[in-house]
């Protein structure tokens, strides 16, 4: 049995017909072709599939589509504006964290979540964001570089 639900994705009005415990991922992927949004475990332990919801940082791989009816939602293919990449992107991308890419998307939608809200996020927070997030890649420091300058750009833009 499928039902309606509407939602902004990336501030556009959309609407999809599909079973309602349907996760938010298969929806983002599958249907709506947006692909930047990574499948990782599928169990929510290694935060690739992270989107922001109503401007929290989410796994979508655990949240049914029921519980997004009418929400705001934003993949990281919203985040550019008109070709010029976020701050939190240019920073990552500029640490060195992006090797095989595959955790990026997730890392930095975490930060955005975390960033937008909360500019002056302590450095306790920034841990708590990253350890949410597993990387195969980097050893880490430099997604912690990337994110330092993240914040320090994002606060340098209020
Ligand atoms: S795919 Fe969702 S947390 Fe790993
Ligand atoms: S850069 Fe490859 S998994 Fe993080």
């Amino acid at each position: 049995m499928v039902e309606k639900f509407s939602f902004n994705i990336n501030g556009k009005p959309t609407t999809v017909e599909v079973d309602p415990d349907m996760m938010l991922i298969d929806v983002i992927r599958d249907v709506l072709n947006l692909t930047g949004t990574k499948r990782g475990c599928d169990n929510a332990t290694c935060g690739t599939c992270t989107v922001v919801i109503n401007g929290k940082a989410t796994k979508s791989c655990n949240t049914k589509i029921s519980k997004v009816n009418g929400a705001d939602i934003l993949t990281v293919e919203g985040l550019a504006v008109e070709g010029e990449l976020h701050p939190i992107q240019k920073s990552i991308a500029e640490s060195g964290a992006v090797q095989c890419g595959f955790c990026t998307p997730g890392i930095v939608m975490e930060l955005y979540g975390l960033l937008e809200n909360d500019p002056d996020a302590s450095e306790k927070d920034l841990t708590n964001a990253l350890n949410k997030h597993l990387c195969r890649c980097t050893g880490y420091e430099p997604i912690r570089d990337g994110a330092v300058m993240a914040q320090k750009l994002v606060k340098d833009r209020q």
